[in-house]
C-alpha cells in the first residue's frame, strides 16, 4: 500500500491504495466518485472514461500512479459553478439516456472532443465517440447532441 496525492475535480485528494489499483476503483471506491462506471475492465468499452490533463483515458486500464501530477476530472468536475455545460444541458434536452450505465464515459469523450475540435461534423464525432459502447443503442441521439452543443 502507498499513498498517493491527486488532483481530482480540482480538488487536493489522498488514497492509501496498493501500487497497481486501477485509477477507476480508486475514484469510486476511495473518493466516492460513482458516477465513473465499470464496464468491461479491459479498456474497450468506454464507461470508465475520464480526462487526463483534458483528454480522454479509459480509468480502469491505468493504473492510480498514473494520474500523480495531472488533474484529473470526472463526470463530476465536468459542470462548472453547478451550472451544466451545454453539452451536458443537451444530453437532458434531448433525453439521450436509456439505461445511463454509459453515459458518463459518453459525455466525458464527447466533452474532450468539443474541447479540442469545438465544431466537428458528424464523421469526426463518429470518429471520436467510437470506442464508447452503448448496449441500448443510443448512438443517434449521443451525435444530435453533441451537434446540438457545438451549436
Ligand atoms: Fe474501462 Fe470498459 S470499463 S473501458
Amino acid at each position: 500500500m502507498s499513498l498517493f496525492q491527486l488532483t481530482v475535480n480540482g480538488q487536493a485528494r489522498e488514497a492509501e491504495v496498493d501500487d497497481d489499483t486501477p485509477l477507476l476503483w480508486v475514484l469510486r471506491d476511495s473518493l466516492g466518485l460513482c458516477g465513473t462506471k465499470y464496464g468491461c475492465g479491459i479498456g474497450q468499452c468506454g464507461a470508465c472514461t475520464i480526462h487526463l490533463d483534458g483528454q480522454p483515458v479509459r480509468s480502469c486500464t491505468l493504473p492510480v500512479s498514473a494520474g500523480v501530477g495531472h488533474e484529473i476530472t470526472t463526470i463530476e468536475g465536468l459542470a462548472e459553478d453547478d451550472q451544466l455545460t451545454p453539452l451536458q444541458q443537451a444530453w437532458c434536452d434531448l433525453d439521450v439516456a436509456q439505461c445511463g450505465y454509459c453515459q458518463s464515459g459518453q459525455i466525458m469523450t464527447a466533452a474532450a472532443l468539443l474541447k479540442n475540435t469545438p465544431e466537428p461534423d458528424a464523421d469526426a464525432i463518429d470518429q471520436a465517440m467510437a470506442g464508447n459502447v452503448c448496449r441500448c443503442a443510443t448512438y443517434d441521439r449521443i451525435r444530435k447532441a453533441i451537434l446540438t452543443a457545438a451549436g
